[in-house]
């Protein structure tokens, strides 16, 4: 599929949402959404009345992120909406390998997400049974934090493991990506990168978009993973 930019809408301005998915139509592949409870992280955004919304507006694929407690009852539903792609936390599932089969059969991708201190090692299992995995590379939470560069290894372990399984695993990143530090992700393996304040911060969202690309493009293709 090759790089995939997803910018996260946390950084637009939530007062004209639709106007700001417009800024990035065409040059972003999807519409990152991260959905907040005040529960699984401190933080409060939006929910599924407003995803529905956005979803009558906007053209772009749209990419939920639910930092949520309960994905088993709650997860599903934003696929029925129409979502393309919906990812949740491992760390809030009862039963992950579940959750990612009620997305699938919603019609949905179904994305599993690490956060920064969660092994990938105890998820192996259930990498077959997902169509992505998120990278945390902040604390979930909150838009315009530092990347963590420790979290590379754990990028690159999920890229290994894809490989060497024949997995058609898609490996996201999110949190701190930019220009400074996309090249890093896409040598470790990751191919789908989401940017909030990257692209949100910039006065022209869908030139940072395309800057983006083409940096995690380059280096993907002259990366270990890519041959
Ligand atoms: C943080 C969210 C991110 C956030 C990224 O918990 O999941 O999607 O918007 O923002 P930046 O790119 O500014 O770190
Ligand atoms: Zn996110």
């Amino acid at each position: 599929m090759g790089v995939q930019i997803s910018p996260s809408i946390l950084s637009a301005d939530f007062a004209v949402l639709a106007a700001e998915c417009e800024r990035v139509a065409g040059a972003a592949d999807w519409l990152h959404v991260d959905v907040m409870d005040n529960h699984f992280v401190p933080n409060l955004t939006l929910g599924l009345p407003i995803v529905e919304a956005l979803l009558r507006h906007v053209r772009t694929p749209v990419d939920c992120h639910l930092m949520i407690d309960d994905p088993d009852r709650w997860a599903p539903p934003y696929a029925e909406a129409g979502a393309g792609s919906v990812t949740f936390h491992v760390e809030a599932a009862h039963n992950p390998r579940g959750v990612a089969r009620d997305i699938r059969a919603a019609g949905a991708r179904a994305g599993a997400a690490l956060k920064p201190g969660t092994s990938i090692d105890d998820y192996v299992d259930l990498l077959p049974h997902l169509d992505m995995l998120l990278v945390m590379t902040v604390e979930p939470g909150f838009g315009g934090q530092s990347f963590m560069a420790d979290m590379l290894p754990k990028v690159r372990r999920a890229r290994e493991i894809a490989r060497n399984d024949g997995l058609e695993l898609w490996i996201q990143v999110d949190g701190g990506v930019a220009d400074d530090t996309i090249e890093q992700c896409a040598e470790a393996g990751a191919d789908v990168f989401v940017a909030g304040s990257a692209v949100y911060r910039a006065s022209d969202p869908a030139q940072a978009c395309r800057r983006l690309r083409a940096a995690a493009q380059a280096t993907a293709d002259a990366s270990w993973w890519c041959a």
